[in-house]
């Protein structure tokens, strides 16, 4: 399914890979997720409009360094990067609403996105719409097509006609266990040819506090990000999960240096799930757990490239060695 954007001339599409999936893909996900002994949620379902928009606005909580950081390391190498790339595909996955792209777009040797078509991918349809709407207005020679997708099966699907940059941002590969980031990272490979790069965010461990001070802001946005999927859940699949009888927990599991972010039940409670005939029971202290975010060092994720059969060719961070831009070939 394409859509066409109203910028004219025609620069900017949008397909979506999703459309009805979505719903079912949540119905089967909450099914396993909560039959599960510790029940779970994919974080993919945070970003509907409005956890999009949450999401916003962790980035620029005084907690939260990674977006501050990871910009200022790619304000740094941006240049490098552009002019080993010249022209060609720039493919962000899970871009949101406020793309970091538009840092390599003005690197780039000619101005204004020419010879450059952006290729986003992201499964919040919101995000990817405020993101392509406002680089077509900023870049008049920009090309992009959008795609609403999941960046789990869709990499493949991506249509290729040139030389391609692959961007990671965010650390988002955090956001998947060790067997599910290779898988993606594998996909990855099988996209790219000879001469492909492909350019990732990566958040290092570094002290506890640090790490836990950005999962637990003092404003209450995180807690109110985690809170937000139940709104989801209780939207599309007709649940009445009450997001008061819920608090938000997040920390530091030093043995798999990951946070972990967690819904837990204030009180012994039954939801019902009607799309899924599906009555859930909490104990008082039961949790659900939404997110992790796991923390990498330069020499683990080394391993981890290899074993997708990718090879870091530039490391970029920044002083204190709290985030990393890897740039990797196959
Ligand atoms: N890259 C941005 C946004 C990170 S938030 C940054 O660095 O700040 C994570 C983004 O990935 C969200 O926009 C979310 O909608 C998207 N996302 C999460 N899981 C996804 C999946 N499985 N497929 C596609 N997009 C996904
Ligand atoms: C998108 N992702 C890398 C964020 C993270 O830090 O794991 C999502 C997030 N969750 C809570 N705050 C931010």
């Amino acid at each position: 399914m394409a859509s066409r954007l109203s910028i004219p001339p025609a620069r900017g599409e949008i397909w979506n890979y999703l459309a009805s999936a979505y719903r079912d893909d949540l119905a089967s996900d909450i099914l396993a997720g909560m039959t599960a002994e510790q029940k779970h949620i994919p974080s993919k379902y945070f970003y509907d409009r409005r956890g999009s928009q949450l999401f916003e606005e962790i980035c620029r909580l005084p907690e939260y360094y990674q977006t501050r950081l990871e910009l200022s390391i790619l304000r740094g190498a941006c240049g490098a990067i552009m002019e080993s790339f010249g022209e060609g595909d720039l493919v962000e996955l899970g871009p949101g609403a406020d793309p970091k792209i538009s840092l390599l777009i003005e690197a780039a040797a000619e101005p204004g996105g020419r010879g450059i078509r952006y290729i986003p991918v992201d499964v919040s349809e919101s995000a990817l719409a405020t993101a392509t709407e406002s680089l077509l207005r900023r870049y008049p020679q920009l090309q992009i097509l959008g795609i609403v997708g999941d960046f789990t099966r869709d990499i493949g699907r991506i249509p290729r006609e040139r030389k391609r940059l692959i961007t990671f941002f965010g650390s988002t590969i955090g956001n998947f266990t060790a067997s599910a980031a290779n898988r993606i990272l594998a996909s990855v490979a099988a996209a790219m040819r000879e001469g492909d790069r492909f350019l990732i965010g990566l958040d290092l461990v570094k002290p506890i506090p640090v790490l836990e001070a950005a999962y637990n802001d003092a404003a209450g946005v995180t807690a109110a990000f985690n809170k937000n999927v139940l709104a989801v859940i209780n939207r599309e699949l007709d649940a009445d999960f009450d997001p008061g009888r819920f608090e938000h927990h997040a920390f530091f599991n030093k043995n798999l240096e990951q946070i972990e972010m967690h819904l837990v039940a204030s009180e012994a409670m039954m939801v019902r799930i009607p799309a899924l005939s599906l009555p859930v029971e909490f104990e008082q202290g039961e949790t659900i757990l939404t997110e992790i975010s796991r923390k990498f060092t330069r020499e683990g994720s080394g391993r981890f490239f290899e074993a997708a059969g990718l090879a870091v060719e530039r490391w970029f961070s920044d002083p204190k060695g709290w985030f990393a831009l890897a740039e990797v070939s196959l």
